[in-house]
């Protein structure tokens, strides 16, 4: 039997078990999430439009010690929210967030469930849902042992996934598979179905262990936090709120791509204006060089980061308009076998062939700042013990910027108890994540400091509440065209923007012009076209990007590298106009403070033809369309260099074809003009 009381609220009696589920609807009536108790265990269940999208799928913390609670629901509140607010930078100025909120309160039978909340926020495109164990008192010590929230998609479902716990946590390519294969994934997690995307991920990651997934039955994706080396999975004392669990649900992959609720989902910014030094922009830097084995970060005849090369880097920025440059290997600590010995890095000590204060002056007269970089190789405790004053060193000489990295193989991070005692833990538990906060947080207090990070802790959209965390690596990037055995294929460019990236922006590094490098073998050398390198600056985001390549091989492609020299990394929107997840896709970006559009469309091995419209332009106004295509025989394989540059004034209402060859790519800059030009 079922009563619907109200609109809401669902009374269940079956075999003489009461079941109590409330409900809350997205403001446009699209999504529906109801959250129950059956049995004592809590539930909850999604549907879109009428139609069930999660079945019923258990929630739950389990804590130390402690019996699996019985619960039972209390009281439910429910509010409204719509509202926009202003991101300092980003892929989209502007960012609404409009949804309706349910917090469900419990009663549960131990120690730590007594008295908890489960709260909803349910969006159009998707919807939050987190525990808040508000009634823990102050200072009551608690321990997660495991969470039981599980995602139960209804129907058959394709996954584009790889596995999580492996040695070089997110760095590998992505497979397809019917979800019933899936072991063990990373989180965002997509899934695909005929006309329906869903993508599982979290948001506001603070303080807490990090959320994979694993398949615990052919329909079952159950939260896998994780864990300390001691197997506990999270530690906190006192009240605490879980991250969101998201899922967003879509009837196309660019829809995906296009929300902003993992941002809506964090809290607003704590760091105040940040313009000062958290600034989108495009670098050079002391690095492709290395990974091509040309030159070492570590010390001697072939050294990479030399006061001279350094001023090179500086010319080179300056002339062509980057505002900054990258150094790798400045510092002592690189001879060896620095991945094994972490601990012996200086974030302070140069190294003797090259003068940070002789550098960082010539690129201030340049009118250029120069990138620091910081390669802990996962000895966290070396690298707390000195951050403070390697970020004070920087800041002196005018270095607001510094990426950071963490090679390592996971589990094998280093902490270090005050005993003297060290642990091997994943780079993705509670002490990394807590250890990631902590750097940022030491970067924007005095020395306001922005951090790209490498080898780092997921995205989930903390970018909003600290605005000096700008991107990060976090999955297979260039570097792996360099030494990747196999390098990267076509697809995977076409597969990120609908996993990776929608946790935020990565530090791709695109912009690779000597595609073949002198190898022989397509699987050791970069796989794409030249005009795909360019596009890459368009379809992956980030508020920094590298001109990665050397400068002899831009100074080659004047006419291509003018494309890098303009393209912004600062948007007012952001548009997914067409794709495929793992065969092609279409975005279009507006610059920020600016008129012009820009457009990357990339293929994956196929060729593709397509044709866009260009109803995202302001109606009535001409552009010069500035296109970076391929030519018609160009191919990743046989002829990546084969590119055309041509010209054409277009407006709103025209549609513009987009011929890519295998493993190809088109850019373009939609130059606002003030005169209507005549076509
Ligand atoms: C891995 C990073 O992803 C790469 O960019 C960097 O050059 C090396 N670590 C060395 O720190
Ligand atoms: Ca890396």
């Amino acid at each position: 039997m079922k009563f619907v009381i109200g609109l809401t609220c669902v009374l269940v009696f079956q075999a003489g078990l009461v079941e109590a589920a409330e409900c809350v609807e997205s403001p446009g009536n699209v999504l529906r999430i109801c959250v129950g108790a059956a049995g004592g265990q809590p539930f909850y269940e999604v549907s879109r439009r009428g139609r069930p999208v999660l079945e019923r799928s258990a929630l739950g913390l389990t804590f130390v010690g402690e019996a699996q609670a019985n619960v039972t629901l209390g009281k439910v509140k429910r509010s409204a929210h719509d509202a926009t607010w202003e991101q300092p930078w980003g892929e989209q100025r502007v960012i609404r967030d409009h949804h309706n909120e349910m917090r469900v309160a419990m009663r549960g039978n131990t120690r730590s469930s007594k008295s908890f909340d489960i709260v909803v926020r349910a969006f159009d495109e998707g919807f939050g849902l987190r525990y808040d164990y508000h009634g823990i008192p102050s200072n009551q010590e608690v321990a997660i042992s495991d969470e039981r929230t599980q995602f139960r998609p209804a129907g058959k479902y394709q996954a584009w996934w790889f596995e999580a716990y492996q040695k070089e946590r997110d760095e590998y390519l992505y497979r397809r598979s019917p979800l019933a294969e899936l072991t063990k994934a990373e989180t965002p997690l997509t899934l695909e179905s005929p006309g329906l995307f869903l993508a599982i991920h979290e948001a506001a990651l603070v303080d807490f262990a990090s959320m994979t997934l694993r398949l615990t039955a052919p329909d079952t994706l159950q939260a896998d936090l994780m864990p300390w080396s001691d197997g506990v999975k999270v530690r906190r004392t006192g009240p605490f709120q879980t991250p969101w669990r998201t899922v967003l649900i879509s009837e196309t992959p660019g829809g995906l791509a296009d929300s902003r609720m993992e941002l809506n989902l964090n809290e607003p910014n704590q760091l105040g204006d940040v313009s000062a030094y958290a600034r989108p922009g495009k670098y050079v830097g002391i690095w492709w060089e290395m990974h091509l084995n040309r030159s070492t970060w570590g010390s001697g005849p072939q050294h990479g980061a030399t006061t001279a090369n350094t001023k090179r880097y500086i010319d080179f920025a300056a002339k062509h308009g980057f505002s900054g440059v990258l150094v790798e290997g400045w510092n002592t600590g690189w001879d060896g076998d620095w991945i094994a010995n972490g601990a012996s890095f200086s974030f302070t000590q140069t190294y003797p062939d090259f003068d940070l204060a002789e550098v960082t002056a010539y690129a201030r007269s340049k009118g250029v700042s120069l990138i620091g970089h910081n390669e802990t190789a996962g000895a966290i405790a070396n690298y707390e013990s000195q951050m403070a004053a390697g970020f004070e060193q920087y800041a002196k000489y005018g270095v607001h910027t510094v990426k950071t990295g963490y090679v390592k193989p996971n589990g094998t991070i280093q902490r270090l108890t005050p005993d003297g005692a060290s642990h091997n833990e994943w780079f993705a538990g509670q002490y990394l994540v807590q250890h990631h906060q902590r750097v940022a947080d030491t970067a924007a207090k005095n020395t306001k400091i922005a951090i790209d990070v490498h080898e780092p802790v997921k995205d989930t959209g903390l970018r909003r509440t600290y605005p000096n965390i700008m991107s990060r690596e976090g999955a297979r990037g260039q570097e792996f065209n360099a030494w990747g055995d196999p390098t990267n294929p076509p697809e995977h460019v076409v597969i990120l923007p609908f996993t990776r990236l929608l946790a935020g922006p990565m530090d791709f590094t695109p912009g690779i012009f000597d595609i073949t490098a002198g190898k022989k073998d397509i699987h050791k050398r970069v796989q794409s076209t030249l005009a795909n390198q360019l596009a890459l600056y368009v379809v992956i985001y980030s508020p920094l990007h590298m001109a990665a390549d050397l400068p002899e091989n831009y100074e080659k492609h004047p006419e291509a590298f003018q494309f890098i020299k303009d393209v912004p990394t600062d948007w007012e929107h952001s548009r997914t106009l067409d794709a495929r997840i793992g065969d092609y896709i279409v975005v279009a970006r507006q610059e920020r403070n600016g008129e012009d559009w820009y457009l990357g469309a990339l293929t994956d091995e196929q060729p593709r033809s397509l044709s866009v419209a260009l109803d995202f332009l302001q109606p009535g106004r001409s552009y010069q369309a500035q296109i970076y295509r391929d030519e018609t025989d160009a191919d990743y394989r046989t002829n990546p260099l084969a590119y055309v540059i041509e010209k054409r004034t277009v407006r709103a209402t025209d549609r513009l074809p987009l011929a890519m060859g295998p493993g190809g790519g088109v850019a373009i800059r939609f130059k606002a003009l003030d005169q209507d030009a005549p076509r």
